[in-house]
């Protein structure tokens, strides 16, 4: 019954798979061992993704063999690959949220005989399994009142449900905040004591050396290297990955701040933000900084007319507007490129083209010029490196990294004068977000106001010229540059008092 000590849980040999005029995972061997945590890096639209599908049967590879405990595998869908121990950790969209969690833990597989579910075992079970992923919440709650992090606690908690070998992790910090990844990192921790690996996506350079044991690094659908992530350091990393040096991942501006462009003030909604006050100049890059729910976003909303405020004034060349709405602000030049841009921000349906230039072509009143608008979309797919057979391609089968280049790419088309990027980095590969602070720095140097808000602290100390942090809905503090400190800004962040 024991798997024999060194036998791998999953063995992939020569696996395949082809969408049209893009082959996706070519040829691919890797086998994944119990108990570690194995990373898969690589650029966006490498394949990571689809190895990921392959392996939980939600495609159908084109060739080649899955072993799951030195048994092939045939493929059956997702039900079969779970039977086998396969689980994976989607985020916000596999759960049902109208359902309790106890019902999405046991979803499709209640405990109980012939059918029946005995509700009391299914909350002693939920409890159990909750406990174990650290989440104490009351099964009988509907998942859409967790949080995001709870939410993939409960996805995690239904991986333990099934007796999961292999837990698949696509990208799962990428809407968490800092204290909520310790605790990512704990539970996967836990799970890999008990002998079950971890396939881990990710992006983040310093999350990938604090959790991986063992590292894939995968390129044009390629397996390019496995190592042992004692065999590398970032620069060795990242060549593995682009293939070339990375020389610098943060190219911060020389631009010349000039004057006030955006001026908010006083601005209030409900009890998530209390009198927020802060400017933007030209030329200018301002972080917003803090932890998930201090109210980072929701006063990029209100300012950018998405929630309506309470009170408070926004002034954009020392004018009054009048913001009810996001076009209102659009039309007087105010931009926000939103953290979720899967809901938001593309037109999945439309091409490539047509996505990249639907922000700066409304003024153009139904007069659409096609030429210029492919001319914009190379270039700016070329800036990007944005991965698509064609340029007219529907966003919709694009990776997930290159769908965020197009909605950035959008946002650096528009004729904004003050542009918001809500965690612009997210899911990019660390190439492109080279590229794309470069060009972001580009837009500070032509006399746009700049906000960057994000949760990796390294990436605003690198590029802003002022650091805002936000505690509790409140304005905690603003760092200027010759003062910016990591320490200073967790203390902010986090409420601890100190000098000001
Ligand atoms: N359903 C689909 N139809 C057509 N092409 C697809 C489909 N899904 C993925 N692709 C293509 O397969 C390639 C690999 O995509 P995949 O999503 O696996 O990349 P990834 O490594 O996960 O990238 P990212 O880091 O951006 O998430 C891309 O070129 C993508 O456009
Ligand atoms: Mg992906």
């Amino acid at each position: 019954m024991e798997a024999e000590i060194n036998e791998p849980v999953v063995r992939l040999r020569g696996i395949s798979n082809e969408f049209p005029g893009v082959l996706a995972v070519d040829e691919v061997d890797l086998e994944i061992m119990p108990g570690e945590v194995h990373v898969v890096a690589g650029e966006n639209g490498a394949g990571k993704s689809t190895l990921m599908k392959l392996l939980s049967q939600v495609e159908r590879p084109s060739g080649g063999e899955i072993r799951i405990s030195s048994q092939p595998v045939e493929f059956h869908g997702p039900g079969h690959a779970q039977s086998l121990g396969v689980a994976m950790v989607y985020q916000e969209f596999a759960l049902a949220p109208h359902l309790s969690v106890a019902e999405n833990l046991f979803l499709g597989r209640e405990p109980g005989r012939a059918g029946f579910v005995n509700r009391r075992t299914e909350k002693t079970d939920a409890r159990v399994l909750l406990e174990r992923v650290g989440l104490r919440v009351d099964p009988a709650r509907l998942l859409s009142g967790l949080t995001v992090a709870e939410q993939q606690r409960v996805e995690i908690a239904k991986a333990l449900a099934i007796d999961a070998k292999v837990v698949i992790m696509d990208e799962p910090t990428a809407t968490l905040a800092e204290r909520e990844i310790e605790g990512l990192f704990e539970v996967i921790r836990d799970l890999t004591s008990r002998g079950i690996a971890i396939l881990y996506i990710s992006h983040r350079l310093d999350e990938i050396f604090r959790i991986a044991d063992r590292v894939t690094v995968m390129r044009d659908g390629k397996v390019v290297d496995t190592l042992p992530v004692s065999d590398l350091d970032e620069d060795k990393l990242v060549r593995l990955m682009v293939g070339r040096e990375v020389a610098n991942l943060y190219p911060k501006p020389e631009a010349e701040i000039g004057d006030v462009l955006l001026r908010a003030s006083g601005i209030n909604r409900g009890d998530k933000l209390k009198d927020c006050s802060f400017e933007v100049r030209r030329g200018e890059i301002l972080g917003f900084a803090g932890l998930v729910g201090a109210g980072r976003t929701e006063l990029a909303r209100a300012v950018f007319g998405a929630d309506r405020m309470d009170s408070g004034t926004v002034e954009l060349d020392g004018r009054k507007l009048k913001i009810k709405k996001p076009q209102d602000a659009i039309e007087a030049g105010v931009g926000y490129l939103t953290e979720d841009r899967k809901v938001e921000g593309l037109a999945l349906q439309l091409g490539v083209d047509q996505n990249i230039t639907l922000a700066s072509l409304p003024t153009s009143f139904g007069f659409i010029n096609l030429a210029e608008e492919r001319r914009i979309a190379r270039r700016r797919r070329d800036e990007l490196n944005i991965r698509t057979p064609s340029i007219r391609r529907r966003v919709q089968v694009l990776s997930g990294g290159n769908q965020q280049k197009v909605v950035v790419a959008r946002w650096l088309e528009t004729r904004a004068k003050v542009l918001f990027f809500d965690e612009p980095a997210r899911g990019i590969d660390v190439g492109a977000k080279a590229e794309m602070f470069g060009l972001i720095g580009g837009l500070a140097k032509e006399g746009h106001g700049i906000v960057i808000i994000s949760s990796y602290l390294p990436e605003l100390l690198n590029m802003c010229d002022r650091i805002l942090v936000m505690h509790e809905g409140e304005v905690a503090g603003v760092v200027g540059r010759e003062e910016f400190s990591e320490e200073r800004i967790i203390a902010l962040a986090t409420g601890t008092k100190e000098a000001a």
